[in-house]
């Protein structure tokens, strides 16, 4: 039980359980209508999935661009999988709160519009990968699949966090805000630019290519990344955008 207290991963599982008590609790107080909570809290839980899943994310490029045996990004790489298993929590919270307390559950199904019912059905999928990456992140797991295995299944990851990406921007009403979407898109560019980094720097390792090709890569990717992070949202319409008053409250 004390190896278990002083276990990093332990401390990151039960700060993120009393993080949600908190938020639920708090919003509770504060929040007079009941519809407005169901609402502001799956929202909460929502973000707080995304905060999670990118820091379970950026992780991998940070440790490649980080000195061998720097013993934070020890820490941090030894807190990933409890991270992500956060990251997870937090979506089961949001889904279930905008299922059944917004949505009203089953009943309700047959009454979405159908670019609402494709932007849940994104959400969904991307649930999905979350519940395989929290339930092969457990050791045991690990050496049954084998490490080489188990990280190309972890690579579908970044599949699925473009259909989340897809899920918010289609349904999400706070994303319509220009302050989160600044904070959002500065935080993508910042792991962009170190994932173009860490794949340029393996093309460079790995194929012994010279500067300007690994440069080359490194622009290459980091352009196609942040076009495709752009295109979205000027090819993907919002649907609260166009149905202001058909909001899900
Ligand atoms: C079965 C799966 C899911 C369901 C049923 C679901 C449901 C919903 C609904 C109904 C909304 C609209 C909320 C509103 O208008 O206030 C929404 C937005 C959102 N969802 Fe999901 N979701 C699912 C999966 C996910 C996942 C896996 C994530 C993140 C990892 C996520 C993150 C978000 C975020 C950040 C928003 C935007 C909130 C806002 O700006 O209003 N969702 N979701």
């Amino acid at each position: 039980m004390y190896e278990l207290k002083k276990n990093l991963r332990f401390k990151l599982l039960i700060s993120t359980f009393l993080l949600s008590l908190l938020l639920a609790i708090l919003m509770y107080i504060f929040i007079d209508s009941h519809n407005v909570y169901i609402t502001r809290l799956q929202q909460a839980y929502g973000y707080l999935a995304l905060l999670y899943w990118y820091f379970a994310l950026i992780v991998s490029p940070i440790k490649a661009i980080s000195p061998e045996n720097n013993k934070y990004v020890k820490r941090l790489l030894f807190a990933r999988r409890a991270i992500g298993v956060s990251a997870f929590y937090f979506a089961v919270l949001h889904a279930t709160i905008a299922f059944f307390g917004q949505l009203e559950g089953f009943s309700g199904i047959s009454y979405y519009p159908r670019y609402f019912s494709v932007s849940l059905l994104f959400g969904l999928i991307g649930l999905s990968f979350l519940l395989v990456m929290t339930v092969t992140s457990f050791d045991k797991i690990v050496d049954f699949l084998t490490f080489k295995k188990w990280k190309l299944l972890h690579r579908l990851g970044y599949f699925a966090a473009i259909l989340v990406y897809l899920h918010v921007w289609m349904v999400g009403t706070y994303l319509g805000r220009t302050w989160l979407q600044i904070i959002i898109l500065a935080l993508l560019l910042m792991l962009f630019v170190l994932e173009s980094w860490r794949l340029s720097n393996y093309f460079e390792n790995r194929y012994k290519k010279t500067r300007v090709f690994t440069f080359l890569i490194f622009i290459l990717t980091l352009a196609l990344l942040c076009g495709l992070t752009l295109a979205i949202p000027s090819i993907v319409e919002r649907y609260h955008g166009d149905h202001e008053n058909l909001e899900v409250h």
